[in-house]
């Protein structure tokens, strides 16, 4: 049978995860706040594997949903309507865009646990938030490619963890077990495996004004299985573990 995946939020990283998915042979459903007639240009790029509905809809009709919007909004995904689905979150804490979250002190808390208890009901993982957008794209790879990168994910469910580790083989990476949310901080940002190991090496003289067309076309890098590990072992946990990329120019995560 098909799998269908669910999207609530259909933005940078919904888009690019659904092309993936449409390409890897699945059906998608995308949902954001503004309405499906809203996602007519998308839907009809992705061709007959995808439809838009309403984010409640998108929920209840897919297997694997993705939630893929601002974190400030995390509070806003409906807890009902999400209720028994693999929730995959992909969501970053960044104040500049999400405001301050007082509740947030990262020393303590992984994000990803308080998406958890929100969704209480459902079996949240946390993949695909540490990759930009752009090579999340770019450096899928099939099974056996030498070139093909890996990604960390973390669950407190064994099951639904397996079910996101297929679905990310699917579309083009291999997946590296952080362990229960609570290890979750490993990927968040600031820490070795977030997102800049994937974009290969960032020039420094880049001005300002070329910095988005160097983001849109760098090439990436690959990186292991190996590559992953080493990285999500070097974190080090601290209070500010959100906040921009470092040298990353131009670039909206
Ligand atoms: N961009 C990256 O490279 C990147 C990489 C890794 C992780 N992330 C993280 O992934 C998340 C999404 O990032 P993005 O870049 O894809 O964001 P984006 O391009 O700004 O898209 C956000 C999407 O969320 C929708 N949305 C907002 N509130 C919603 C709600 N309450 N219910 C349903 N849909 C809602 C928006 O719909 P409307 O437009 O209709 O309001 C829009 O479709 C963020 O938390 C980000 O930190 C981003």
């Amino acid at each position: 049978m098909t799998q269908t995946i669910g999207f609530i939020g259909s933005g940078a990283i919904s888009s690019q995860v659904a092309r993936l998915a449409v390409a890897a042979g699945m059906d998608v459903i995308l949902s954001n706040t503004r309405g499906p007639e809203s996602l007519s240009a998308l839907i009809s790029e992705l061709g007959n594997r995808a439809r838009a509905a309403t984010p409640a809809e998108a929920a209840r009709d897919a297997e694997l949903v993705v939630a893929s919007i601002p974190f400030y909004a995390y509070s806003k995904l409906s807890a009902e309507a999400l209720a028994g689905k693999v929730v995959i979150d992909t969501m970053n804490y960044y104040p500049e865009r999400d405001g301050h979250m007082p509740e947030i002190d990262t020393a303590r808390v992984a994000t990803s646990e308080l998406v958890q208890r929100h969704l209480s009901r459902s079996r949240v993982v946390r993949a695909l938030n540490n990759m930009d957008w752009v090579r999340l794209r770019s450096r899928a790879r099939p099974v056996g490619a030498s070139d093909r990168s890996a990604l960390p994910i973390a669950s407190d469910d064994a099951e639904a963890k397996a079910a996101v580790s297929g679905f990310l083989g699917a579309i083009g990476y291999d997946a590296v077990d952080l362990g229960p949310l609570a290890d979750s901080w490993r990927s968040e940002p600031t820490t070795p495996v977030y997102v800049l190991p994937y974009l290969g090496t960032v020039p420094s003289d880049v001005r300002p004004e070329a910095a988005r067309a160097w983001f849109l076309q760098a090439p990436g890098a690959p990186v292991s299985v190996q590559q992953v590990k080493t990285l999500v072992a070097r974190a080090v946990r601290h209070e500010r573990m959100f906040g921009d990329v470092g040298p990353l120019p131009g670039a909206a995560i």
